[in-house]
């Protein structure tokens, strides 16, 4: 699949959460967390919501990618904390733009794995000459799911959202390769949108997790994806520039490079700032990289996405 990212954008919102701020909600401690999780702080959305996050980062991209909204054609949002049910993310994104040639739909449900299936489906398009231009978003307000008194998932989640305009490129053409495991599904839930339900347990409505079960699913599948990616595409590590995996927790991070013998300084990470952002890791990791120049042309990059579902995959690209 042929698909080259021309431009990055990100928006982070302004109010944080330190450990010692979640210490006073549940019994943890911050050494607990950074030790457990890598993770110092998060950005918590106050007046911001999904879409507003996504529009502004969604913005941003396309100055950085020198492009007007009318170019693009193809607009996804991959996200699980739309702030409504319709309409959907996209279409909101559209509004915002004025990107009134684009087509436009959301990717629920995948969750950490969001964007790398998103940015997958804009490349599919491009290649199959459906649209030349697509904007990829990952958006998360997911402090709106989240349990404030369930220490084994309120320490590690934060919010924001990251973009990427991505073009057709006949010569970034690489096979992306992804992977679904639904009889392992119940390691990591939400479970009701509807709060009008009667009988309906109060945690249904927020994101429960088996740690341990992600952890374990995380350390082994994700290596091997990588291989397989690489297998795919006829690659070998030292192909390979750097590797953008969701930003799920330090360890796991370091896991996968011990795994695949690469030395860590290609495992970039920015999760000690933002905690998991589910979808937008990827593209607010990819937005930081770029604006700190650390970006080079022809540099190969594997994106790596993993999480809910359970689902994971991996995507490799030439930055432009
Ligand atoms: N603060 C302090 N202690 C905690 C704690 C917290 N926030 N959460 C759990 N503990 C305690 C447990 O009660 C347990 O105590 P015990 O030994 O007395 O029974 C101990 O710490 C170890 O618990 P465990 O669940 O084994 O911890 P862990 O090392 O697996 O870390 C996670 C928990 C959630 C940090 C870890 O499992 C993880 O990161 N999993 C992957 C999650 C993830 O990435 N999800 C998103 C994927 S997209």
């Amino acid at each position: 699949m042929a698909g080259m990212i021309c431009g990055t954008g990100s928006y982070i919102p302004s109010y944080t959460m330190d450990n010692n701020d979640i210490a006073k909600l549940v019994d943890t401690s911050d050494e607990w967390i950074r030790e457990r999780t890598g993770v110092a702080r998060r950005h918590i959305v106050r007046q911001e919501t999904t879409v507003s996050m996504a529009s502004e980062a969604g913005k941003r991209a396309l100055e950085c990618a020198g492009i007007t909204a009318e170019e693009i054609d193809l607009i996804l949002v991959a996200t699980i904390s739309s702030n409504v049910i319709l309409p959907c993310t996209a279409c909101e994104v559209q509004k915002e733009l004025g990107a009134v040639h684009a087509t436009c739909f959301d990717i629920g449900g995948a969750a950490c794995t969001g964007f790398v299936l998103a940015y997958n489906t804009a490349a599919a398009y491009l290649s199959g000459g459906i649209y030349r231009t697509a904007l990829v978003i990952g958006s998360e307000s997911l402090s709106n799911l989240t349990n404030w008194e369930d220490r084994g998932t309120c320490i590690l989640f934060g919010d924001g959202a990251g973009a990427a305009v991505v073009r057709a490129d006949e010569k970034n053409c690489y096979f992306p390769v992804t992977h679904s495991e639904g009889a392992k599904g119940m390691a990591l839930t939400c479970k009701s949108r509807c709060r009008n339900g009667e009988g309906i347990p109060e945690e249904d409505y927020f994101i429960q997790m088996d740690g341990q079960a992600v952890f374990k699913f995380a350390v082994k599948r994700v290596p091997e994806v990588i291989r397989e990616v690489l297998e795919k595409n006829k690659l070998s590590r030292e192909d390979i520039g750097l590797y953008i995996l969701h930003q799920a927790n330090r360890r796991i991070v370091e896991a996968v490079a011990k795994r695949l013998e690469e030395p860590i300084e290609k495992f970039p990470m920015n999760l000690e700032e933002y905690g998991n952002t589910l979808s937008a890791s990827i593209p607010i990791l990819l937005d930081e990289l770029n604006r700190e120049g650390r970006l080079k042309p022809g540099h190969r990059l594997v994106l790596v996405g993993f999480g809910a579902g359970l689902t994971w995959g991996a995507a490799v690209t030439e930055w432009r």
